[in-house]
């Protein structure tokens, strides 16, 4: 059985064929998603699509890219939607320096209050990061309390034993399945499998040999299958421990 611990299954791309999708996914053993929100707007829309399908989980919080819309309404707003029994985590959030449309201290900003919001709340979080290793450690080392995942991790080992050490957990998508991917596979090397996730981030991200094409979460199987073959370990007990991780991370008694 495994887990999808980041999809985004309420994405417009999916509006034609979500039926066949998670038709799909369920042939191929893959029992549950974390559907991750991005702004206020698809947080309410991935908890809709939690309602809808007994295996998915929605967390809400505004990405990088949409930090300008973090205010006190806003964090009411993911306070009170919280609350749902489906919605297990505050994500996505965090910094992302690639493209920088959003200046860096409103990134910054609102990092910091969703933070705040998940230590209220208890709730473990969801950090997308990109480019920004060294600011999203400062920020976090002002919040011991709060842990959760790196997804689509792409740092370096160093700074994972760093997050490993602090109790967090990292996610890999398919970019492991890829020949350039040096660094990230140096990560799952090294790093337990207790500590590890597996994500398709779809309809990005796709696995070789569908790279380019639009990712879909019937796919994380190609991901345990390269993960178990970086680990030296049997695809099915990398499948059984990301799932459980998956779960005692987000804490999901049952899918
Ligand atoms: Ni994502």
């Amino acid at each position: 059985m495994y887990f999808d611990s980041h999809a985004h299954l309420n994405d417009r791309r999916f509006d034609g064929d979500r039926e066949a999708v998670l038709q799909k996914m369920a042939e191929n053993k893959v029992a549950g998603m974390m559907n991750v929100g991005c702004s206020l707007r698809s947080s309410r829309d991935c908890i809709v699509l939690a309602e809808q399908y007994p295996g998915i989980r929605a967390s809400v919080g505004s990405h990088p890219d949409h930090a300008d819309e973090v205010c006190d309404e806003i964090l009411d707003a993911y306070r009170e939607l919280s609350r749902h029994p489906k919605v297990k985590a505050i994500g996505e959030i965090g910094l992302d320096y690639h493209y920088e449309d959003i200046p860096r201290d409103i990134q910054k900003h609102a990092f910091r209050r969703q933070l705040e919001l998940a230590r209220e709340l208890d709730l473990p979080v969801i950090v997308h990061e990109r480019e920004a290793h060294g600011d999203a450690l400062d920020i976090l080392a002002d919040f011991p309390e709060v842990t959760g995942v790196f997804h689509c991790y792409s740092g370096s080992w160093e700074m994972a034993q760093i997050l490993l050490k602090k109790g967090w957990y990292l996610g890999f998508t398919g970019v492991i399945t890829f020949k350039n991917a040096r660094k990230a596979v140096e990560v799952v090397e090294n790093a337990p499998l207790h500590r590890l996730l597996i994500e398709t981030d779809c309809p990005y991200m796709a696995p070789e040999p569908f790279r380019g094409r639009r990712c879909d979460p019937s796919l994380v199987p190609l991901m345990a299958k390269r993960m178990a073959e970086i680990k030296g370990k049997d695809p099915e007990e990398v499948a059984a421990v990301t799932t459980e991780n998956a779960m005692r991370l987000f804490r999901i008694e049952k899918i």
